[in-house]
């Protein structure tokens, strides 16, 4: 567990607050959650620099078990992780997702789970709430160069697919977030191949590490941060984590990224956090904490080599990129 182990990620909520308020806290947790013009988006992935994030509201906060994670590295604070955003269905300019994400409906919901699976099922949230929900306390490194310590809520993204059965032939998971330019204006540009699309092999897909969060700090995640359901995978750059998903393929072939789709020189399917490979653009050797001043060194695997080194060995990770 995490203060005994410093490489311990998990936490199950039942260890790290009072019964009847992990309860109470389940019960919110399994309530529903709950577009403005689109900016230009003609800017790639990686143009932005990070601004230092709005201080003058303090949004409320739900709660996290620890003020660090296993590496000693404070958590984020709550206002920085709910108003600095990538999303690119609503904007691309981070500090004003909140704001243009604010309305959109979450509720009714599904995730269709199916493809090379012998148990192909359509998940309400509700179902996904069922699952039981642990604290995780990961670092997520932007490949912009920007990072933060975020306490997830979620479930590992292993027990569903133990519910549908991927066959024999499932070699790839392949990811797909709701396609609804009315919601979600910035899907009228023309520049990208919409809906947004992930993909994992199977193994990322099993690892412990990898989660499906319907949360954070405590409540359930807001519109900005992907809700109802996002992909959090701790080893891998920040896009991969993709947000308010609908639909879960198991498949043979590895599928093409909605980033590689629009930039494969600069995007590839691993992503993995490597500070020896560099953007074409931008060393990838240092980053800025949000909240901090000044850089600090990235880590291998994002800090997470010990648990999913393996998962690569053999493979040049110079050239997975
Ligand atoms: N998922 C979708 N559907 N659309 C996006 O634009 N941005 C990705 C990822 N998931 C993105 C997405 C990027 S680039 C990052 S860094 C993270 O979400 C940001 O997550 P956060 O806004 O919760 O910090």
């Amino acid at each position: 567990m995490l203060a005994k182990k410093r490489t311990a990620i998990a936490i199950p909520s039942s260890e790290i607050t009072p019964k009847h308020l992990y309860l109470s806290r389940r019960q919110f947790i399994k309530g529903a959650t709950g577009g403005a013009a689109f900016l230009a988006a003609s800017a790639l992935l990686g143009s932005c620099r990070p601004a230092e994030p709005g201080t003058e509201a303090e949004p409320e906060g739900g709660q996290a078990s620890a003020t660090v994670d296993e590496l000693g590295d404070p958590l984020t604070p709550y206002r920085n992780v709910i108003s600095y955003n990538n999303y690119y269905e609503f904007t691309t300019d981070k500090e004003s997702v909140a704001a243009r994400a604010a309305n959109f409906s979450t509720s009714p919901w599904q995730v269709e789970v199916g493809g090379l699976v012998n148990n192909p099922r359509v998940y309400d949230i509700d179902d996904l709430r069922r699952f039981d929900q642990e604290e995780r306390i990961y670092r997520m490194r932007c490949v912009e160069g920007w990072s933060m310590v975020i306490p997830w809520i979620g479930f590992p993204l292993s027990r569903l697919l133990a519910e549908v059965q991927p066959d024999s032939r499932a070699r790839y998971v392949r990811f797909e977030t709701l396609h609804d330019p009315d919601q979600m204006p910035g899907q009228m540009s023309r520049g990208y191949p919409w809906p947004y699309v992930e993909g994992l092999r199977l193994g990322e897909a099993m690892h412990d590490l990898t989660i499906l969060a319907t949360g954070l700090y405590g409540d359930n995640l807001p519109p900005q941060n992907g809700a109802p359901v996002r992909l959090v995978v701790p080893w891998k750059y920040g896009f991969k984590n993709i947000k308010s998903i609908v639909r879960i393929d198991l498949v043979e072939e590895m599928p093409i990224s909605l980033w590689m789709a629009v930039n494969p020189r600069e995007y590839g399917f691993y992503a993995n956090v490597n500070p020896e490979v560099r953007h074409p653009r931008w060393s990838q050797s240092t980053e800025r904490r949000i909240g901090e001043v000044q850089r600090r060194a990235t880590l291998m695997f994002n800090g997470y080599a010990e648990q999913v080194a393996g998962l690569y060995e053999g493979m040049d990770l110079r050239l997975n990129f």
